[in-house]
């Protein structure tokens, strides 16, 4: 299922990021792609703030991973940095792979089978000033979760 959104502002991210939040479940693993800036870190730090993290959501460009906690365990990592795929065996991440939590992974294709399979991929691309955003399905969870979006986001962007 592959479903494209229209993101006009910030205001626009920040009520997608809402009703988002509202129907994601642990375990979870969701890729953001797009260009540097397209704003694959600023959705992340909305989509948190709804799901209930006070922390500041900062970008884990140089720390590869940053954690958060809320009901469940939430693992923000970005891989633009990683050269090669091995260089994740010297990180947190083979091990972290094992743990129930929601996982959001910037710059996914750097990650190999060091990563888990996304449930969803959320492709940003910039249009003028506005994002145009494309979500794909590739589980039955995020297809619940793409279809419960479709419902409320007519009326609420
Ligand atoms: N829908 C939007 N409309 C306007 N500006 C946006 C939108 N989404 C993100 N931005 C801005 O674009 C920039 C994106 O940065 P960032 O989220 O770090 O990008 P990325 O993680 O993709 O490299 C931020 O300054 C953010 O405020
Ligand atoms: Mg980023």
């Amino acid at each position: 299922m592959v479903e494209k959104f229209d993101l006009v502002d910030l205001n626009s991210v920040k009520k997608f990021a809402k009703l988002f939040a509202e129907n994601i479940e642990s375990p979870f693993c969701c890729y953001l792609n797009g260009n540097l800036g397209a704003g694959k870190t600023t959705l992340v730090q909305y989509i948190l703030k709804s799901l209930g993290v006070t922390d500041i959501v900062v970008s884990p460009t140089f720390t590869i991973i940053e954690r958060y906690s809320c009901d469940f365990e939430i693992f923000h990592i970005d891989l633009y940095r990683i050269d090669s795929p091995n260089e994740l065996e010297y990180t947190d991440i083979p091990e972290l792979i094992n743990n129930d939590g929601v996982f959001f992974i910037e710059w996914a294709e750097n990650g190999d089978h060091f990563i888990p399979l996304a449930d969803l991929i959320i492709e940003i691309m910039v249009k003028g000033c506005r994002r145009q955003v494309l979500i794909t399905a590739r589980s039955l969870k995020a297809t619940h979760l793409l279809t419960n979006l479709l419902k409320n986001v007519n009326n609420e962007l």
